[in-house]
């Protein structure tokens, strides 16, 4: 193999002179020094799969791998040494193992990332190699939206192990929106048994008038979040739940109708939303409000160990507090400018109560409108001027602007891409998304704590749908978030040899059992015979 077959490229990488494998076989011990245990599992449990090795305990034989951790690493860095004796992996941490042991299994071939031996093979050639790494950001994120189109458990789960295979580091979980919530809470059940179905959904983007009429829906229960939590943690991934307010909150309101602005419209006959786009049906901003979102996210941070709690704060309209009585009462009250100040003021208080709790609020960068809490930190979706404006603020950044790492956006500007929306961001386009803009003082740019690509699924109904709009880009989002090797000019970032990289990954993808966009365009099937298949008769480009 190409010592640049590997994605994301890693810091530094050389052959063992002269160039040559060994293998690894039946016989093959695995040595686990003390923190690495939990990575022994996995190894066993993938690669072991994959490879139908056994990889018994062992410290007697050079045929052997050493996981061990060494602290004079980079916490998540890592040395693979491959010289034809023990196969050494060792990491600054756990974490920095994990990361290696990704590595390692690229470094067996694309047939490492089967979920079941095909043959029976009895050698795997492993290259003499050394491999070291680190990452260039700690935040190394995906967003799921889970609320326009529910994804299964076991779905999510294999995101884990998508997001694994690419050293990436968080899953946000979009949790709430109109269309559905998503989490089950115990004090308060109407909020999935009426807020997590609705009776149809919108095909299309804005300008579709065309309907699926199969009701829609789904949740996840405790013991699902449980499990998905231990699941994102034994892979040495954070999962950031996001419970999105005041606005976007349409699902909630259908379930508990004292939660909207019931002195302007009659809450009551309110379902769980059937379209796209922005919501005028907005929470009130009562003390009943706050008392119920206390009591969801009380169960929240018992589910969930993320330092790091998502509270949204994004495409709030503020026309429902405009004409609400009992809204302009509390911005008396409260002796606040405007209804911007009021959103401020909800995300302050919860801002306050996550602190008290041991936990930090970031949101939406909308939540920079009307002033920002110290601690809390932004999500900067709009660009890049409100990660910009909130860095150089002193707080802490994750950059994830629409423009460039929105991955439910087109990927190509033919015909024949499914449902396509928003702007056309090719491979080549993410690969050159810098996440630290120039221009940033060192300080502020030490505030980007890293990147996330996010995935809105208004058109992905299905796993394969969210597959397409995901891969390839993620793989090289994933180069981005983490190689040290990328030049950050964008213009001086080598795309070709990226290309070439990603005709091995497509390989592993393959293995993996990924529906990713092949490089010359969707597959017939992709294409999506029927209405599904063609941008929306008469609408303009951007449905
Ligand atoms: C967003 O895309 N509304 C965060």
């Amino acid at each position: 193999m190409d010592d640049m077959d590997l994605v994301p490229a890693p810091s530094a990488f050389w052959w063992v002179p002269p160039p040559g494998y060994d293998c690894l076989d039946a016989e093959t011990q695995l040595e686990a020094q003390p923190g690495t245990e939990g990575v022994a599992r996995w190894l066993r449990a993938t690669i072991g799969a994959a490879t139908g090795l056994p990889f018994p305990d062992g410290n007697d034989d050079d045929n052997r791998i050493v996981l061990s951790i060494d602290p004079t690493l980079p916490p998540e860095g890592y040395r693979i040494v491959a010289d034809g004796y023990a196969r050494r992996l060792q990491g600054g941490s756990a974490a920095g193992v994990f990361w290696g042991a990704q590595t390692f299994r690229q470094l067996l071939g694309p047939e490492a990332f089967r979920r079941a031996p095909v043959t029976a093979r009895r050698e795997w050639h492993l290259p003499l190699v050394v491999v070291e790494d680190a990452p260039r950001f700690p935040w190394r994120g995906l967003m799921l939206d889970v609320a326009r189109h529910f994804l299964r458990k076991d779905d999510v789960l294999r995101y884990v192990d998508l997001l694994a295979a690419h050293k990436l580091n968080v899953l946000h979980l979009h949790l709430t929106d109109d269309q559905g919530w998503r989490i089950e809470i115990k004090r308060y059940p109407r909020l999935t048994e009426a807020g997590a179905w609705r009776t149809r959904t919108k095909w299309g983007h804005r300008a579709s008038d065309l309907w699926n009429d199969t009701p829609h829906g789904g949740y996840y229960t405790q013991d699902d979040i449980r499990e998905i939590v231990a699941y994102a943690a034994e892979r040495h991934i954070r999962v950031v739940p996001e419970i999105d307010i005041p606005g976007h909150s349409q699902a909630a309101i259908a379930a508990y109708p004292e939660l909207g602005n019931t002195d302007v419209i009659d809450t009551t006959t309110l379902p769980v939303w059937d379209t796209w786009g922005i919501n005028p049906n907005v929470l009130a901003p009562t003390d009943n409000t706050l008392r119920f979102y206390e009591g969801v996210l009380e169960e929240v941070l018992g589910l969930f160990p993320s330092p790091f709690i998502h509270l949204g704060g994004d495409e709030c309209p503020k026309d429902q507090w405009k004409a609400s009585p009992a809204a302009q009462a509390r911005i008396k009250e409260l002796g606040l400018a405007d209804e911007d100040e009021l959103q401020a003021w909800f995300i302050r208080h919860f801002d306050r109560w996550l602190a008290e709790r041991g936990r930090r609020l970031i949101g939406w960068d909308e939540i920079l409108e009307g002033g920002l809490p110290p601690g809390a930190a932004v999500s900067s979706w709009r660009g890049y001027a409100g990660g910009i404006a909130a860095a150089e603020a002193g707080h802490d950044v994750v950059m994830c602007p629409e423009q460039h790492v929105y991955l439910d956006h087109r990927q190509d500007g033919g015909a024949d891409e499914p449902v396509p929306i928003g702007y056309v961001r090719t491979l080549e386009d993410v690969y050159r998304f810098e996440p630290v803009p120039p221009g940033l003082s060192p300080d502020a740019a030490a505030h980007v704590i890293g990147t996330q690509a996010n995935v809105w699924t208004e058109v992905m109904e299905t796993r394969s749908r969210v597959d397409y709009q995901v891969f390839p880009r993620l793989a090289a989002f994933a180069e981005v978030a983490w190689s040290t090797r990328l030049p950050a000019a964008p213009a001086e970032r080598d795309f070709a040899d990226f290309e070439r990289r990603m005709s091995a990954h497509y390989r592993r993808l393959d293995a993996l059992g990924v529906d990713y966009r092949p490089p010359g365009g969707p597959l017939p099937w992709q294409r999506r015979p029927g209405v599904l298949g063609r941008p929306i008769e008469g609408a303009p480009p951007n449905v």
